[in-house]
């Protein structure tokens, strides 16, 4: 039988990454939880919609007591898996110690070019030719840990942000379900993820 792995997704934002794993409905991902920063997050309406529970932890205090709740609720839920999907919250060492290898972040750049919260129009401005989507696993250090997959995005003549950055989430969109299906199978399975 299949073995299903327990995970939450956090979202900041509108969660377009968050519905192309709903979309996916890979039976290897349990959509267990769905945890937002802020209470108007568009993706806690998409994961209303897809019946999957749904918690607002919102920012308050210092980092890391705001990351000792998070920990806290995902720990409660048994949640073995944690996927970032424009999540805008930096999570302390306490998260990183207790979901070791298992904390997933997509970033719309080929890291390490352009970390940060605006990597597409830092690229555009430095007049790259190609950018692209890195899915990586989630260190101390904010967009930085061992890379699981890469797919570049061709710039074109007139891009302006709004539009690389649609190009862009269409890749976001295929990927990020594959290799989170991927790691799911990895940690299921009890292999290490690097390497994919
Ligand atoms: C994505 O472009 C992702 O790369 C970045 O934040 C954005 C989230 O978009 N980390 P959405 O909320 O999934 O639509």
């Amino acid at each position: 039988m299949e073995q299903v792995v327990r995970t939450a997704v956090l979202v900041s934002g509108s969660g377009t990454n968050l519905q192309a794993l709903i979309d996916a409905a890979d039976p290897r991902v349990e959509l267990d939880l769905v945890l937002s920063d802020r209470f108007d997050a568009g993706g806690l309406a998409r994961a209303i919609s897809a019946g999957i529970d749904t918690v607002v932890e919102a920012w308050g205090g210092d980092r890391d007591s705001f990351t000792e709740r998070v920990v806290g609720r995902l720990l409660d839920r048994g949640i073995e898996l944690v996927v970032l999907a424009g999540f805008m919250r930096i999570l302390g060492k306490e998260a990183v110690e207790a979901f070791s290898g298992r904390i997933v972040n997509i970033h719309p750049s080929l890291l390490p070019s352009f970390p940060g919260s605006n990597a597409v129009s830092a690229a555009l401005a430095h007049g790259v030719k190609v950018t692209g989507v890195t899915v990586h696993l989630v260190d101390e250090i904010v967009d930085h840990g061992p890379i699981l997959a890469q797919e570049a995005v061709p710039v074109v003549d007139g891009d302006s942000v709004e539009s690389l950055h649609k190009r862009i989430q269409a890749v976001e969109h295929r990927l990020y379900p594959r290799v989170v299906g991927e790691l799911a199978d990895r940690i299921a399975h009890g292999r290490s993820a690097v390497g994919l």
